[in-house]
């Protein structure tokens, strides 16, 4: 099965540094630390309340790495505006607030097509490929497609808490959403993406999902650095998510 792709998000380098203000821990460091480990792209998120990344982290983090960056964006015309003018390679819209989630977490795109429709226009004007976070619903898919987006991520998180509270029927069953979600997709010319939540223990059966081409880990794998460094880390990441492939 083809390799599938490791984009590695950075943002809690960013909410150590700013536990205590000043520059240290660095995310643009991050990044290339994890480029150095086999990353294929750098995942951030700019919060409309700056909680973690800030403005001046995005050209600090491109001036460091070659990889492709991903930022992860509300649909606000702030955002819209600061996306056009960085011209990332790939943008990823989601939900910041409350009402503009499903239950499950992913942007309601079958509720705001004709509020995000608009953003995945003007990013892909820009030639900014334009992803949505959507729950992996076929209905979810299906607007997402209706309205332009030439690319899905898969919300995992509900998967991964099922698999962690020991519901294994119910962790069975939401695997298959996402496996159906990203047939169907992958079926309509959509690019797959999955991520959120995801540890060692539970990215083997999302990265054996053959339709999805790429896979966004954060705030584990930071966590799992602080024990054994982030190189380490993004490495075993990395290894776990080959081995799926190959086994698959
Ligand atoms: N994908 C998207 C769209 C996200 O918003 C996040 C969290 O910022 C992730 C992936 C990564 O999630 P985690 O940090 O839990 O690995």
């Amino acid at each position: 099965m083809e390799r599938a792709r490791l984009g590695v998000n950075i943002d809690h380098v960013a909410t150590i540094r700013n536990a205590r203000g000043g520059s240290h821990p660095e995310p643009a460091k991050a990044a290339a630390i994890a480029q150095a480990a086999g990353a294929d792209g750098i995942t951030i998120h700019l919060r409309e309340d700056r909680r973690h990344i800030r403005d001046n982290d995005l050209e600090a983090v491109r001036k460091t790495v070659k990889l492709p960056i991903n930022l992860e964006m509300a649909t606000t015309d702030e955002m819209l505006s600061i996306a056009l003018a960085f011209k990332p390679h790939a943008a990823c819209l989601v939900p910041e607030k409350r009402e503009e989630r499903t239950t499950e977490g992913g942007l309601d795109v079958a509720r705001l097509h004709d509020q995000v429709e608009p953003y995945v226009k003007k990013l892909r004007d820009a030639k900014i490929r334009v992803s949505l976070f959507i729950e992996p619903s076929k209905v979810q898919v299906a607007v997402a497609e209706a309205i332009g987006a030439p690319v899905v991520e898969l919300h995992t998180g509900k998967y991964v808490e099922l698999v962690f509270a020991g519901d294994k029927s119910g962790a069975a069953e939401e695997l298959k959403r996402l496996r159906e979600a990203a047939e169907h997709g992958a079926a309509r010319g959509i690019e797959i993406h999955a991520g959120h939540g995801l540890t060692y223990d539970t990215v083997r059966p999302v990265a054996a999902i053959a339709q999805v081409k790429e896979l966004n880990i954060g705030h584990f794998i930071m966590g799992e650095a602080l024990f054994v460094g982030l190189e380490a880390a993004v490495k075993r990441m990395r290894q776990e998510i080959d081995a799926a492939r190959g086994a698959a």
